[in-house]
């Protein structure tokens, strides 16, 4: 054997040897010791956690209480007509310029959540009627025929008795759109022959 074969078979062999131990020492192995954790970086920092305690501060918290009146971004709501539908306890006039397209919308929408409970026509004959759950009154009921805008609103965001809220699904521009569509449903469920235009009439006959 000469030197060149023997030094090349070295070579073979510690690389063989160190790959077996690199791989046998990295898979399915349990340690209790920490990992090696060679780049630092910045990962181990002291700090205070969420919920946890700190001394510095008399109250004992980690956690500085927000400073009173503090709104997330975003969230701000100035305009109080239309996030709520009533100011100073006197419901409002829908807020928002009734177009085709609004109107488009609110029957869009009301398609989707409240037909299923009030009927398309919003008469209170719907499938959940059917199906035994609480009626609905209808919208050409007197008493909802008075209420304002901002009243519908309100039981659209907030519900009322066994009308459940739908604030989280419905955001508040479709709700003004849905009140627009059910004032809408609430003149054509009332609607006598001299409010159809004159030369529709003869259509209904
Ligand atoms: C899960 C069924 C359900 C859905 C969905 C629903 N409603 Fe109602 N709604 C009711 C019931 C039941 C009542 C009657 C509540 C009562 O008097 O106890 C009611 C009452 C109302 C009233 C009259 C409130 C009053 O003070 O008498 C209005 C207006 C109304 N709903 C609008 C809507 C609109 C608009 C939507 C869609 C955004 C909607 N509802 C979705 C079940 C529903």
């Amino acid at each position: 054997m000469n030197n060149r074969y023997t030094h090349k078979c070295f070579v073979v062999l510690v690389s063989a040897l160190l790959s077996v131990l690199v791989f046998s020492g990295c898979r399915g192995q349990k340690s209790t010791k920490p990992p090696i954790h060679l780049v630092l970086n910045m990962d181990n920092q002291e700090k205070f956690r969420a919920f946890g305690e700190n001394t510095f501060y008399p109250d004992g918290r980690a956690m500085r209480p927000l400073i009173p009146g503090t709104v997330p971004r975003g969230h701000l709501n100035l305009n109080e007509a239309y996030y709520n539908g009533i100011i100073d306890s006197v419901f409002v006039n829908n807020p928002v310029k009734i177009t085709p397209a609004i109107m488009t919308h609110g029957q869009d929408r009301f398609a989707i959540y409240c037909t299923v409970c009030h009927g398309a026509l919003g008469d209170g004959n719907s499938i959940m009627k059917q199906k035994g759950f609480t009626p609905s009154p209808s919208y050409t009921d007197p008493r909802i025929l008075g209420m304002k805008d901002g009243q519908i609103f309100d039981v659209i965001t907030r519900g009322v008795r066994t009308m459940p809220a739908m604030s989280s699904q419905v955001p508040v521009a479709d709700r003004w759109a849905i009140v627009a569509y059910v004032r809408a449903l609430q003149k054509s469920g009332n609607a006598s022959l001299q409010d159809v235009p004159p030369d529709k009439q003869g259509q209904l006959k």
